[in-house]
């Protein structure tokens, strides 16, 4: 006899057939591409373009043989370049159509990129400690206002996974649903989770390209990591971490 559970409730719901009109199809406007910031938020700091950022030049096919799940790094630093590169193979837009969409190293349903990508920031040369934003549209990155013991915080919030402290970098991956939603209604939820796959894995792939490794995180207290990034949990919410640091 079939029990009714929370996932089958969600897998029910967010059939095709049981979608309201969304609000795509109500012709309201769609929310921007990317969360409007302001340069009075914090320093914005420029990242190399990807054509000028050197790497070691490993094949795909490596890449993906020799991936694995590392949780212990290096005390070395990931140098600017190479987290500029991780992040625009994880997010980087590769075409912008007149503001209306994107297209990225990453796929994703209906080309809505619905994440916003948080860093925090352990041992990057030339990056003091603490939180950023990755302004995707830009390629730059914006510098956000942290306790100053934000990393052990997040640390805690992952639950107490040491890999959060001990990585160069970690990854924070925010999903903003209204963008997704607004085309797909609740389905949308289906593909917020399987986009964040996709980017996560590139980033475990691109790790291959310059001597480091990667650990995927789902393992973490929703309710505290979104208050430690000041989301409500509804209109924005983690959704996936992931560390990155030399090996
Ligand atoms: C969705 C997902 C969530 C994960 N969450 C964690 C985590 O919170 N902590 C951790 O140490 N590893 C985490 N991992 C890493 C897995 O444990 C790892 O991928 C698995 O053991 C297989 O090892 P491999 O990646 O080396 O092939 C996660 C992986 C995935 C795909």
């Amino acid at each position: 006899m079939s029990k009714k559970t929370t996932g089958l409730d969600f897998l029910q719901a967010t059939k095709h057939e049981n979608q309201p009109a969304s609000d795509q199809k109500k012709g309201l406007e769609q929310p921007p591409l990317q969360v409007p910031y302001e340069e009075s938020d914090g320093p914005i700091i420029k990242l190399k373009g990807i054509r000028q950022i050197k790497t070691d030049n490993v094949s795909l096919r490596e890449a993906i043989e020799e991936r694995k799940t590392v949780r212990m790094y290096e005390n070395k630093p990931i140098s600017l370049d190479e987290l500029a590169y991780a992040l625009f193979m994880t997010q980087g837009v590769k075409r912008n159509v007149r503001d209306k969409a994107t297209f990225r190293t990453v796929p994703s349903a209906g080309a809505r990129h619905a994440f916003e990508t948080i860093l925090l920031i352990n041992n990057v040369e030339g990056l003091k400690r603490g939180l950023y934003r990755y302004l995707a549209l830009e390629h730059k990155l914006q510098k956000l206002e942290a306790a100053p013991d934000i990393n052990q915080k997040i640390r805690r919030a992952a639950l107490k996974q040491p890999q959060i402290e001990e990585a160069g970098v970690v990854f924070l991956w925010v999903a903003e649903p209204y963008r997704m939603t607004y085309r797909y209604s609740e389905r949308g939820y289906r593909y917020l989770f399987l986009d964040a796959g996709h980017v996560a894995q590139n980033l475990y792939l691109a790790a291959q390209d310059f001597s480091a490794g990667v650990c995927a995180i789902a393992a973490y207290d929703d309710e505290r990591m979104n208050t430690l990034l000041g989301l409500d949990g509804e209109h924005q919410f983690v959704i996936y971490l992931a560390s990155l640091g030399k090996v």
